[in-house]
This record gives structure tokens, C-alpha cells and sequence, in this order.
């Protein structure tokens, strides 16, 4: 609480950055105020909370961010936030600035870290924002959308070159071993071949034995889409040309797949659970994340969400399977 008797709530963006972060900071802040509460905005994720470098926001701090990516409010990975001290340093700053509740916008090292703030007395809600949409318990995180657009432009324009050429176009999306941005992206690029840490993957059956009897059915261009971290797909481009005959090239979308105007539908997510995290902690509720389930914006337990494992879409894989040949 303030000296005016308003309570007062904190709010940062953590870990790796997402479209449409901006969108829910911008609906906590708006939400908050229009609930006669003081809102302030905590820079650089955990580190601001345990520097204190933080500031309060007004209606107009957040004018004009709804349509730009990245996070106003900046984010970091702080280390020293997962140490015992460092967490008793943050619940220290969060006392003296009055803080009542925070709300934490990231994934789901972001929500490790909610959930220990939780516990140590100060009510944390999650909000879900990352472009890689491997939170188990919500169907959908901010950013996903955004990144999977981007991914599927930058892929449509390899496609053009790929198909000038007779080549194969090996892609790296980004995922952080999760396969949902290179699935999601293969059906929407008619990927000859996806590779995902989710599924039993064969390289010379799934690809190069896809390959060669897609050119027996009279296909000349290929698009092959990896999800990161599996295998150096310059190596694997190399290996296709090797086994194949087709000239192949490869390309790691990496940070572009980062950036960007947020879609419409990060933006309005992203709007619906900052203004629903907002309502939770007004009741005084914490250690919950706020998610979309069946098109319905609920909260669920932190510690539960993050005991969860997320597989991929069994449909779309199979979908996938079916029609990319
Ligand atoms: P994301 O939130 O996108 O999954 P990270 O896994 O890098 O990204 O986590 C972001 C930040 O969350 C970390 O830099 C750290 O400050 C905090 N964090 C991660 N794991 C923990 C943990 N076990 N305990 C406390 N804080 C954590
Ligand atoms: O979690 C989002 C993400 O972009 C992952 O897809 C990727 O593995 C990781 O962050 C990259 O992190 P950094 O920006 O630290 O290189």
C-alpha cells in the first residue's frame, strides 16, 4: 500500500522477449489504475526488482506500445534472482516500495521465479509470453503468432529462391527444444520434411528417403524445417545435396523470428490476461498463471502449471504427415 491507501502492484517482462508483451503491460497498467491502484514498472526483469530500478507508470506511460514488439519495460535472465539472497533482496525492495502483488510476463523459468516471490510472501501472477508456446497448461503464449508469421513469410520467400532454382532449403526455427514454431510453420510452408525433439526422427527415412521419392512423384524443390538446437543444419543441407543430388542451402531464421509488430491476436491475448491478472491480484490472489484454455482466459496454479509437459499437436503432426509429400 501507498501513502494514499492505494494498493500498489509491480510489473516486468523476464527472460526471452515476445511480441505483444508490450500489449499486457500496457492492460495491467490501464486495468490497475482504472482499479484506483499505483502501478509500477520494474526494468530488466528480476534484476530491477532486486536494484530497485523501477518507476511508476501512468495511463500515458503506455501510450502507443500496442503495435511494437520487444518489451518497453526491457527484459533480462538474472542469475542472481534464482539464488536464495536474491530473492530475499527483491521480497526486501518490494517491501520498501510498498509493492502488494507483481505481475511477471515471461516463460516458464520467469514463472520459477513468480513462484518463488509467491512463497516468500509477495503474490505473484504469470502471464504467459513467449514466442515458443511450450507452456503446458495454457494453449496459447504471447508472441507465438506473431513469430509464427514471420517464420512463414521468411519461409515463402526461401520457397521463391528454392523453387528458381531446383534446390532444397533447410530452415532452423527457433523453439528452445520445444517443436510448436517448426510444426505449426511446416504446415503452413508445406514443409517436405519437419524434425522436432517431440517425435522419433530418422534422418535418412524421414528426409532424404522423403525426398528422393517426392522427385519420383516429380517434385524439384524442398522445404526442410528443423527445429533448433536438434542438428547443425548446415551440415544436414550438406548432407541432403550428398545423398540426393539436390543443390541444398540453409538458413537459421533465429532473432528476426523475435521481432515485430505484433499479430492482432497477441495483441488482443495479450490485453484479455493483463487486464485478468489485474482482477486476481486486486482479490489478493497469487502464485497463479494466467492462461487460455478452449478460448477462455482462466488462471491456473503456478507449481501445477509447471510440473506439466506440453507434447505437440498430435492432429496437426498428423496433418502434416498426410499432406506435405
Ligand atoms: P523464460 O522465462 O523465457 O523461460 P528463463 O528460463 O531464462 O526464460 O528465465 C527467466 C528468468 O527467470 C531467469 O533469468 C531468472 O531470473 C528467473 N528464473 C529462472 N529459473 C528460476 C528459478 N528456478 N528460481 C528463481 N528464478 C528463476
Ligand atoms: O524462449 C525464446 C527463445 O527465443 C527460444 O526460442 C530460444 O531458444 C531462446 O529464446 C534464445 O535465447 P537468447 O535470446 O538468449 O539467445
Amino acid at each position: 500500500m501507498n501513502e494514499k491507501n492505494q494498493k500498489v502492484i509491480g510489473v516486468l517482462t523476464s527472460g526471452g522477449d515476445a511480441p505483444g508483451m508490450n500489449a499486457a503491460v500496457r492492460a495491467v497498467v490501464r486495468s490497475a489504475i482504472k482499479k484506483n491502484m499505483q502501478v509500477m514498472g520494474v526494468r530488466r526483469g528480476y534484476n530491477g526488482l532486486i536494484n530497485g530500478d523501477m518507476s511508476e507508470m501512468n495511463i500515458r506511460s503506455v501510450s502507443n506500445v500496442l503495435h511494437r514488439g520487444g518489451t518497453m519495460l526491457l527484459t533480462a535472465r538474472c542469475n542472481e534472482f534464482k539464488t536464495e539472497e536474491g530473492q530475499n533482496q527483491a521480497v526486501e525492495v518490494c517491501k520498501q516500495m510498498g509493492i502488494d502483488g507483481m505481475v511477471i510476463i515471461g516463460g516458464d523459468g520467469s514463472f520459477m521465479g513468480a513462484r518463488a516471490l509467491s512463497l516468500k510472501g509477495i503474490p505473484c501472477i504469470g502471464i504467459p509470453g513467449t514466442i515458443d508456446n511450450d507452456i503446458a497448461c495454457t494453449d496459447y503464449t504471447i508472441g507465438f503468432d506473431t513469430a509464427l508469421n514471420t517464420a512463414v513469410e521468411a519461409i515463402d520467400r526461401l520457397r521463391d529462391t528454392s523453387e528458381s532454382h531446383d534446390r532444397c532449403s533447410v530452415v532452423e526455427v527457433m523453439g528452445h527444444g520445444a517443436g510448436h514454431l517448426a510444426l505449426y510453420a511446416s504446415v503452413a510452408c508445406g514443409g517436405t520434411a519437419c524434425w522436432v525433439n517431440e517425435i522419433g526422427f530418422d534422418v535418412d527415412r524421414d528426409v532424404i528417403e522423403k525426398i528422393n521419392s517426392s522427385i519420383r512423384t516429380g517434385k524439384h524443390n524442398f522445404i526442410v524445417i528443423v527445429s533448433e538446437g536438434i542438428t547443425d543444419v548446415h551440415h544436414l543441407a550438406r548432407y541432403i545435396e550428398e545423398k540426393t543430388g539436390v543443390e541444398s542451402r540453409a538458413t537459421v531464421l533465429g532473432h528476426i523470428q523475435r521481432g515485430g509488430t505484433p499479430t492482432a491476436r497477441d495483441r488482443i491475448i495479450a490485453s484479455q490476461m493483463g487486464c485478468y491478472a489485474v482482477d486476481l491480484l486486486e482479490q489478493g490472489i497469487g502464485n497463479r498463471v494466467v492462461i487460455q484454455k478452449n478460448a477462455k482466459i482462466i488462471d491456473y496454479d503456478i507449481l501445477e502449471a509447471l510440473t506439466m509437459k506440453k507434447g505437440l499437436d498430435r492432429g496437426l503432426l498428423e496433418v502434416n504427415q498426410i499432406i506435405n509429400i
